[in-house]
């Protein structure tokens, strides 16, 4: 069926406003919204008998799994393994008795994504499919399938394709936690009610369009950048260089902040953009701290943090973008709209095809 941009530009601009709605209609499906508890469908295996995850997805879907991945480790103590499905598929890991096999894929069609989740079956894992399009091939072959409520996704760039699977992911981890006992009913109440205002707060994100415009333009100059974070911000750092160069076509490189001093502080310049992710969480001041090297060199620094955040990040920056103070666990969720506007208003600056990036397909189902 037809699919328009409306009052929009572009698809991808359509696509990332459409986030509160669509996340809030993807949670709606996975939670109890009245009872502040995670309500999934029946799945095929028991949470509490797994032994391990193992993530396999591609490019954005990958960074969804890589943020999961740190839900499940300290919402549910379940160990996860993730790998890019390119490797996944040839690596020959051993997986073992019990184990779950998720995989993540908007399309459902996605080469390397399908033969690992044929890989895992071939090597008795229960599998699990978060898919964006319930008809697709990895829907049908998977032993169970989690639908991401998106709807139609047109942008090559994955914007809320890719928020609706880290609210499907969040809700899992929840109910992972809950099945292990590894988080008390109440604790399942706070983290469900903080998916619950996801939409709210993804609305106050997309109000920094104009901030985020006026940015963009020096933003265009630039040959490289440089995405920092911690903790779930660090997939996220991944996935903001992703989409920048993906359509803009600006180098950018994302590294955990922990990493900076191992190599690529020897970029740091007065020309060179560094975007620091930093919500005010448990790491927030290690992130500072490798902030202040970035400073030190004469680096530009983009702040991307809360109202708290802000209040205690003593440092001079070239600009600091303000969300709401929230829940650490569902910073992933708002965090992404700061970064996906960021790419989106450069690459409308620098006048590339946005919704067509050169080289690249929306499903990749050849190898
Ligand atoms: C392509 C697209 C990306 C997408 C990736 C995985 O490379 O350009 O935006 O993240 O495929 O696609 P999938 O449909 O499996 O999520």
């Amino acid at each position: 069926f037809l699919v328009e941009k409306g009052n929009f530009r572009h698809f991808m601009a359509k696509e990332m406003h459409e986030q509160p709605e669509v996340v809030a209609h993807t949670l709606a499906h996975y939670l109890d919204m009245a009872n502040d508890t995670v309500q999934l469908p029946e799945l095929p295996f028991d949470f509490a008998s797994l032994q391990r995850v193992s993530i396999a997805a591609c490019g954005t879907a990958f960074y969804a799994g890589m943020i999961a991945k740190y839900w499940f480790e300290r919402y549910a103590r379940l160990p996860v393994e993730i790998d890019v499905a390119s490797e996944f598929r040839y690596r020959e890991a051993p997986l073992p008795a019990d184990g779950l096999a998720i995989v993540i894929s908007q399309s459902g069609e996605t080469a390397d994504t399908l033969a690992s989740l044929r890989y895992a079956r071939q090597e008795k894992q229960h599998s699990l499919a978060v898919v964006n399009v319930p008809t697709s091939t990895i829907a049908r072959e998977a032993e169970a399938v989690l639908p991401t409520l998106a709807g139609p996704e047109i942008g090559v760039a994955s914007t809320k394709a890719f928020t609706c699977q880290l609210a499907t992911l969040a809700a899992l981890a929840v109910a992972a936690g809950r099945a292990r006992g590894a988080i008390s009913a109440e604790e399942e109440r706070e983290l469900v009610h903080a998916l619950v205002e996801v939409p709210r707060l993804m609305n106050q994100a997309l109000d920094l369009g104009p901030d985020i415009e006026h940015l963009a333009r020096s933003f265009a100059k630039t040959k490289d950048v440089l995405y920092l974070g911690r903790g779930t911000s660090y997939p996220l750092a991944l996935e903001g260089a992703l989409k920048l160069k993906e359509i803009s076509y600006i180098h950018a490189e994302g590294y955990a902040a922990g990493e900076l001093k191992h190599g690529p502080i020897a970029l740091i310049d007065e020309n060179m953009p560094v975007v620091v992710i930093a919500p005010y969480d448990g790491v927030f001041e290690k992130t500072m701290s490798n902030m202040q090297e970035v400073a030190a060199r004469g680096g530009r620094i983009i702040l991307i943090t809360d109202e708290t955040g802000a209040g205690h990040a003593a440092l001079e920056t070239e600009a600091t973008l303000v969300l709401p103070d929230m829940n650490p666990f569902i910073t992933p969720l708002v965090y992404a709209i700061p970064v996906q506007l960021l790419a989106y208003h450069t690459a409308v600056v620098m006048g590339t095809d946005v919704d067509q990036p050169r080289n690249l397909a929306k499903s990749v189902t050849v190898e």
